[in-house]
């Protein structure tokens, strides 16, 4: 068996890994999942990860790479199966190598591992024990009957409770205990699993959850972790969850992701609700890209699970006060991901349940349809509940406009916004501008590494950005077809003049392969890269370059592009600086300036060589 950890690092696992990817043949690894036709070199289908009606999925044999022009998703053969199964790397190593038949190297485990995976194994089982058990209360005793009629209250039906696996944990203190007992689970058991609790005095233990409809919590591969509980009356608290254990971490579970991540896969969006009947009406509706974050924050691993599987989430919480702060916060976390993000704002005090019941699966489509992008729902957040004739209420939204200005990622809809803000609140854009300057300035001091490329966004015409992103691609390229640039290249731009983080990733990994020895062609160095990485490097895989001229030349020019955007990053941090200082009246803005005139004079250099 294979183990993580120890067996990344193992070299006899590396080159098992090298083999396997380089004897496996690519396009007939797809092929099993996408129909592919040939077309020149490469091979082209429709994409599985998002909709789509034309191909622009192209698979290339001799480099080993797959890559989505409509959604960028790209990366080798085991990202292909990671992704398409929804399994991790080690999960796709074993699953090729049974498609090719050639047997797992042995690795040892520790005791200690074997032991861990023991005792996981026992809690997936006792869980499973208890969601039957539950559930059989619930369809096929007498204990079931009030919440078989509180279900129903709530237009929950048979085929809902029986997909759900909905259950009721009786009104007794020991009916799941002797139940689990009978079916040989001892009681330590039962509480590592969260499902009893120890008595005060010591002796014995009694079942968590009484007298409340149970919802089984499952992980993404469908095994049983924990269970919420929510009372048929107004009880508190509402919902009781199971307690965090060695299977269920809630900063890692989406509720309902098991049975929704088909869907989510094939159209490439998944509806994050809040609520476990959120999640179960939607589904019900026949909605099914819909899963709950239970009430608790949106985490990133949260996020991360979905991004895996689709290009957009789209937000429907609740629409009171709370669940639209849940949401601003969630953004945060979503933003920095890296992944779109949409909307819904539900009509009325209202959740995603009681919009469905009362209005029905269309209109709950519609609303889905119609969310708002991020931006646009961030700036009306802004202007909600203030009133912004006066000048303290102006203040108020130009405050809370900021954060989301600077941070958006597109210099368009950011100047539309600003327009359009500061001819509702009357005042002059170019306030908004200055406030979104010293907001990125500030969050520069707190070393947000975004910052500079926001800058550079917001101050400076795109082109030279455009123009130093291809050559960055290019400049990885070329030292992939051939490896003598490599050193050259090395010691002229150093990595932190590369403009993206996945891109610079991948250089260093270049240069780490390189400075041992290894061979470039052999693309297995991109495994350790991350999946963003891995994106970009197959795009860069895929780019037509035209280098049957001069290549001294052509490096020469991306170097310089990559230089230029740089210095023009420099130039504006420093100018805007200066203007900060100055209008503090602070004369530090003097050597600002200076600096900032030094730079711009060597950017003419630059553009005359
Ligand atoms: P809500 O209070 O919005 O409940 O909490 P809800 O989903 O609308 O529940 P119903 O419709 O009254 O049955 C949203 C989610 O927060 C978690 C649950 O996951 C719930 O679905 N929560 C809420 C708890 O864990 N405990 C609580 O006491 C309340
Ligand atoms: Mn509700």
């Amino acid at each position: 068996m294979l183990c993580k950890g120890e067996g990344m690092k193992d070299a006899a696992f590396d080159d098992f890994i090298d083999r396997l990817r380089s004897d496996s043949d690519i396009v007939r690894v797809i092929s099993d999942y996408v129909p592919l036709k040939k077309k020149g070199k490469n091979y082209w289908g429709c994409c599985p990860f998002h909709q789509e009606k034309t191909p622009s999925f192209s698979v290339t044999p001799d480099k080993g790479f797959f890559y989505c022009f409509g959604c960028q998703t790209g990366g080798n053969v085991f990202n292909f199966l990671m992704k398409i199964e929804n399994i991790d790397f080690l999960a796709a190593v074993k699953l090729l190598a049974e498609k090719m038949n050639i047997p797992l190297p042995e690795k040892e485990k520790t005791a200690q591992e074997r032991e861990r995976e023991k005792e996981a194994a026992r809690l997936y089982r006792v869980n499973e024990l208890a969601r039957d058990f539950f559930h059989s209360c619930l369809v096929k005793t007498g204990y079931g009957k009030a919440a078989r009629a509180y279900l129903l209250s709530r237009g929950i039906s048979g085929e809902t409770v029986n997909t759900f696996k909905l259950g009721f944990a009786p009104a007794a203190w020991d009916k799941l205990t002797l139940a689990l007992r009978e079916r040989g689970q001892e009681e330590g058991l039962l509480l590592k699993a969260g499902l009893a609790v120890e008595r005060s005095g010591g002796d014995g233990v009694y079942d968590r959850f009484r007298n409340r409809v149970m919802f089984p919590i499952n992980d993404a591969r469908g095994r049983v972790v924990g269970f919420g509980g929510r009372v048929l009356d107004d009880g508190q608290p509402k919902y009781l969850n199971s307690p965090e254990t060695a299977v269920f971490n809630k900063r890692h579970i989406l509720y309902g992701f098991d049975l929704a991540y088909p869907s989510i896969r094939k159209q490439g969006q998944a509806v994050v609700v809040e609520g476990y009947m959120d999640a179960i009406s939607a589904h019900a509706a026949g909605i099914d890209n819909v899963v709950a974050s239970l009430g608790t924050a949106f985490t990133p691993d949260q996020a991360r699970c979905i991004q895996r599987h689709a290009a957009e989430i789209v937000f429907a919480y609740d629409s009171d006060a709370a669940g639209q702060n849940a949401t601003l916060r969630a953004l945060t976390i979503v933003r920095k991901q890296g992944i779109s993000v949409r909307v819904v704002s539900i009509p009325g005090d209202k959740d995603p349940d009681e919009f469905i019941r009362n209005n029905g699966a269309d209109a709950f489509r519609a609303l889905l349809a119609s969310a708002d992008a991020l931006l646009d729902y961030q700036v009306k957040q802004a202007f909600r509940n203030i009133d912004y004739s006066g000048l303290e209420g102006k203040v108020a939204v130009v405050g809370k406009v900021v954060p989301a200005l600077a941070e958006a990622d597109n210099a368009v809809e950011v100047d539309a916004h600003i327009a359009h803000i500061a001819q509702t609140l009357a005042i002059d854009e170019s306030a908004i501008r200055s406030e979104v300057h010293k907001f990125l300035l500030a969050a520069k001091k707190d070393k947000n590494v975004n910052v500079g490329k926001n800058i550079t966004k917001l101050a400076l015409s795109s082109q030279p950005a455009a123009a130093a992103d291809q050559a960055e691609r290019t400049i990885i390229r070329m030292m992939c077809e051939d490896n003598t640039l490599i050193p050259y290249i090395q010691a002229q731009i150093p990595l932190e003049e590369i403009r993206s983080a996945e891109r610079r990733g991948i250089m260093k990994a270049i240069f780490n392969v390189y400075t041992i020895g290894k061979n470039i062609q052999d693309t297995a160095w991109a495994i350790s890269l991350s999946e963003a990485a891995n994106n970009e490097l197959s795009h860069i895989m895929l780019i037509d370059i035209q280098c049957n001229h001069d290549v001294v030349n052509l490096i020469e020019d991306c170097i310089r592009a990559v230089h230029l955007a740089n210095m023009k990053v420099l130039y504006e941090e420093h100018r805007l600086k200066a203007d900060e200082l100055e209008r503090m009246g602070d004369s530090g803005y003097l050597q600002e300036l200076a600096e900032s005139q030094r730079i711009k004079h060597e950017i003419s250099k630059l553009h005359y060589e």
